[in-house]
């Protein structure tokens, strides 16, 4: 199995977001997670496409956008002209779950599916073989700087077991109060693409980012 390291630029530090991602970039992070928020389907508001497009020009990073957005089926193809290598939608946020999937993959991009810590897996069931990429939220989303809900552990395991039964490969992506103190057992539980932000950004986020991709070279060797 090969981890992947999303580091979620909602926690950098805006003033200087281009040095910020080139230095997760540097040490080796495989994509950059895209936090957009929408002020409806969560209560904040982030950034959006021109903050994407001009990101877009400094990193050849996958660029993981997480749509926390009411209907995100509105905004694929603007996302898709920004950059966007990989959309996730949340399964409470479209009434058309199935359409918006479509939408993406037609938009040539990889499609993942997101669900919130009280959503059961079941939603998923009869799509889960279209899916690049299941999102398990590990907060409520809606902020960084959260922390691990438990249970949501479970969840993952139930996931991982799921995938290999149906002999599927999507992806596990698990966000929201990820660290490297407890990034191990969110692994062994069998999630592979980590989002971190808090942890990463802060104090030297090129170093964090190398402390990760060391966790996961423990387990790839
Ligand atoms: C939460 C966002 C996350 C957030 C994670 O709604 O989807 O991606 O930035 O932040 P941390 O890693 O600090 O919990
Ligand atoms: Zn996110």
């Amino acid at each position: 199995m090969h981890y992947k390291l999303a580091p979620s630029i909602l926690a950098a530090d805006f003033t200087r977001l281009g040095e910020q991602v080139r230095a997760v970039d540097e040490a080796g992070a495989q994509y950059i997670h895209l936090d957009v928020m929408d002020g409806a389907f969560v209560p904040s508001i982030s950034f959006g496409m021109p903050v994407i497009k001009s990101l877009r020009e400094i990193t050849d990073k996958v660029f993981d956008v997480h749509m926390m957005v009411e209907e995100p089926g509105r905004y694929v193809e603007d996302m898709c002209r920004c950059g966007a290598d990989l959309i996730t939608v949340h399964a409470e946020a479209c009434t058309h779950l199935d359409r918006v999937v479509n939408q993406i993959k037609e938009g040539g991009m990889r499609a993942g599916v997101a669900v919130n810590p009280a959503t059961p897996l079941s939603v998923l069931d009869p799509i889960l073989g279209e899916l690049d990429m299941v999102l398990i939220m590990t907060v409520n989303p809606g902020f960084g700087g959260q922390k691990f809900i438990p249970y949501t552990m479970e969840k993952i395991r139930s996931l991982r077991r799921i995938l290999t039964e149906r002999e599927l490969a999507a992806d596990i992506q698990v966000d929201g109060g990820i660290s490297s103190a407890n990034v191990r057992e969110v692994l062994e539980a069998g999630a592979n693409v980590f989002v971190a932000g808090s942890a990463v950004f802060g104090e030297d986020p090129g170093a964090r980012t190398r402390e990760f991709l060391d966790i996961f070279g423990e387990y790839e060797a």
